[in-house]
């Protein structure tokens, strides 16, 4: 296989094309994206539409607010994205909904570890339940809050793949990803200048004792996690680890 065929590749399908790669054509991934490291791949579901007014959403069964995804039209779009890819059937196919399995660091490292994600972007009430079943479509969220649609929530999960992809960060950004997945939030940082506003940087920092410094973030790192996501916290793999009561 040629390393053309082989590269990372987001497939997004949303009514609103124009919207990618937005955000994504910036910064790490923007770069990583302009020098081959991935690939990107916005479709108009409207494409897929059939009749002369283009529509893909009709009312709900059973009455409501809103206007829901067709069914044939959405696995028409599919179907058509499927087709045109070059490792077709093994990419995972997401729906970005509020209502899916919370998106995890976990579940990203599996995604950017294999070909790349087909992104079904939501819009108005939801999507036909029927091609979500016929198609096997893992609903995702990014967050218990709802968004107008699925774009940004899709963007956020290509961003989180990206940076792991290999090649895309430099080290030091590795290391910081890699605290992460410790199940622990990052430890406070600090740079110039020494003191800001009567706050001195805390002294061990500047102390060039790298195991002191380490055990400190550590420490840091348990207590925030603790204080701030008792989740987190009691699901953390380690269960050697001890109470922590270093902060306040
Ligand atoms: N679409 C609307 N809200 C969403 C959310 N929280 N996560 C994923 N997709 C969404």
């Amino acid at each position: 296989m040629t390393a053309a065929t082989t590269i990372w590749r987001a497939t997004v399908l949303t009514l609103f094309p124009d919207m990618f790669p937005g955000p994504l054509g910036m910064s790490l991934a923007g770069r990583a994206l302009a020098s081959g490291l991935w690939a990107l791949e916005a479709r108009d579901i409207r494409d897929s539409a059939t009749d002369r007014h283009r529509s893909v959403d009709d009312t709900p069964a059973g009455g409501g607010p809103g206007m829901v995804l067709r069914a044939d039209v959405l696995a028409a779009a599919i179907d058509a994205a499927e087709g045109t890819s070059d490792r077709t059937r093994d990419r995972p196919l997401l729906l970005m909904s509020p209502r899916g399995r919370p998106l995890s660091q976990a579940r990203v490292k599996e995604l950017a570890a294999g070909p790349g994600p087909l992104l079904v972007c939501g819009r108005f009430e939801g999507v036909d339940q029927r091609v979500i079943e016929a198609r096997n479509l893992e609903e995702v969220s990014i967050g218990d809050y709802v968004l107008s649609g699925g774009e940004i929530a899709a963007m956020a999960l290509i961003d989180a793949c990206v940076r792991l992809l290999p090649g895309v960060m430099g080290k030091a950004e590795s290391g910081a990803e890699e605290s992460f997945s410790q199940g622990l939030l990052e430890y406070p940082q600090y740079t110039r200048p020494q003191t800001f506003q009567g706050m001195p940087i805390p002294d061990i920092l500047l102390s060039g004792d790298h195991a002191r410094v380490a055990a400190w973030r550590r420490a840091e790192a348990e207590a925030l996690t603790q204080a701030r996501r008792p989740d987190l916290w009691a699901a953390r793999p380690d269960p050697t680890r001890t109470k922590n009561t270093t902060k306040g």
